[in-house]
């Protein structure tokens, strides 16, 4: 069962990319396996600062394959200018590997996507405007065009201009003729990194070599089981590995969840634990939350245990990771959401707390002691401890890796890690 899958146990940016870029250094590959490039990663190795949107995030730990799934919709313009930067800070970019079955992205669902935001005015979404809605539209409608399907060039053209034609037809203006002369440009620079990554998945997993499967976003956000209608438009949660990469659940090995120490959303939508005070202000100054992707500030709040332990039934969580601890140093006290209050106790998750279900706050005692310098569970303050310990007997889930700030050598590991002891022998 070599497939370890790292998901986002709340509303996005958790945190996932540096956790597998750590984890991916005790992995063979890493396989992304949703989402587009509404996802931003941010991996801090030493003095650099990677900023990744598609590319997976293990590719600065130098695993031996970077895959971009089936699941994914890519846009090609952004990955090959994604794929310039990394090959100009010198990371070795021919073990990307772009799946013949992922969706791409083209300028018409960029249009469409800004375009259906603002006709739905004050009940907008507040998507990244990156055109991830509308390309998975097409993909189910059946009319999208696949990364493969650029091989030929004749069929594809024709897909782009039919498409564009039904488009303008429903008022939104887009020009075929220039779409098609800019991914005409694109395709002698992209086909070198499209293939079929089902086998190769299989063929690491043959083999007994580690994959990393990389979510996008976070659980929240799913489709199916987020809180619908504001959730991004792909399978976020871990059964999304399977479909999203190739792979049969009994792969699996271990499921990481990744959560902050508190809790944010970006867009709009419910959001039970959000903080409109001056402890909501402070997190997100300390947590410096403005998103990778848009720059948008993100709505921050206590961490919500009732979501997290959705998270951890629906996607099978084996292990937890928390980061950015460090950002609770300087509260005198550390809230957390222990259940929803009101509302009808039966309803599922997204239900009730579309029905305003209250979110029912515990204070626990904060640390106001700078945790950055810990490497191991006993040099965190007693009241961090306790804080963690609390996550953990509420979701019934060890909290496995800790990070009290953006390096890789500032995650602490605990015993029973999955991936650790290989990760820090590299
Ligand atoms: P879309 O994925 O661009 O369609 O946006 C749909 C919703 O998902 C919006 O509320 C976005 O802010 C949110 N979203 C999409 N990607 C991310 C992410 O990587 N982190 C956090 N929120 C995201």
């Amino acid at each position: 069962m070599p497939v370890t899958l790292v998901v986002g146990a709340q509303w996005g940016d958790e945190g996932k990319g540096r956790i597998v870029d750590f984890l991916a250094m005790g992995a063979s590959a890493v396989a992304r396996y949703g989402g587009g490039a509404n996802a931003g990663h941010t991996v801090q190795v030493g003095e650099k600062t990677y900023k990744l949107r598609l590319v997976p995030s293990g590719i600065v730990a130098g695993v031996e394959a970077c895959i971009i799934g089936p699941g994914t919709v890519i846009s090609p313009s952004i990955v090959l200018g994604e794929l310039d930067a990394l090959a100009g800070a010198g990371v070795d970019v021919s073990r990307v590997w772009i799946s013949d079955l992922a969706h791409l992205i083209l300028p018409y669902h960029v249009a469409l996507d800004r375009a259906w935001e603002q006709a739905r005015g004050g009940a907008s979404i507040g998507t990244t405007g990156n055109g991830i809605g509308p390309a998975y539209m097409d993909r189910v409608a059946r009319v999208g065009i696949r990364a493969g399907d650029l091989a030929d060039s004749r069929r594809w053209q024709q897909a782009v201009r039919d498409r564009c034609a039904a488009i303008r037809a429903h008022g939104v203006d887009v020009d075929a003729n220039a779409i098609v002369a800019e991914l005409e440009a694109q395709c002698p620079r992209l086909m070198p990194h499209v293939r079929d990554t089902i086998g190769l998945v299989h063929e690491f997993l043959r083999a007994g070599k580690r994959v990393l499967a990389e979510g996008a976003q976070g659980t929240m956000l799913d489709v199916g089981l987020g809180t619908y209608p504001y959730v991004t438009s792909s399978v976020t949660i871990a059964g999304g590995g399977e479909s999203g990469l190739g792979y049969g659940p009994s792969h699996v090995e271990h499921v990481v969840g990744v959560t902050k120490s508190y809790a944010t959303r970006v867009g709009n939508g419910p959001f039970p634990s959000e903080l409109h005070d001056a402890a909501g202000t402070a997190l997100q100054k300390r947590g410096r939350e403005f998103g990778v992707v848009t720059g948008r500030a993100r709505r921050c709040g206590w961490l919500d245990l009732a979501a997290l332990r959705y998270a951890v039934a629906v996607n099978g969580i084996t292990h937890l990771a928390m980061t950015k601890l460090d950002v609770l140093d300087e509260f005198d006290e550390v809230g957390v959401c222990s259940r929803y209050a009101g509302g009808d106790p039966a309803a599922s998750l997204p239900f009730a707390i579309e029905a305003g279900a209250k979110p029912v706050m515990t204070m626990l005692r904060g640390w106001r002691a700078a945790t950055s310098a810990a490497r191991s569970w006993n040099d965190l303050p007693r009241e961090a401890q306790a804080f963690i310990a609390h996550v953990e007997a509420e979701t019934a889930t060890p909290v496995s890796y800790i990070s009290v700030g953006p390096e890789r050598s500032q995650i602490i590991v605990r015993p029973g890690a999955p991936l650790a002891q290989a990760a820090m022998a590299r």
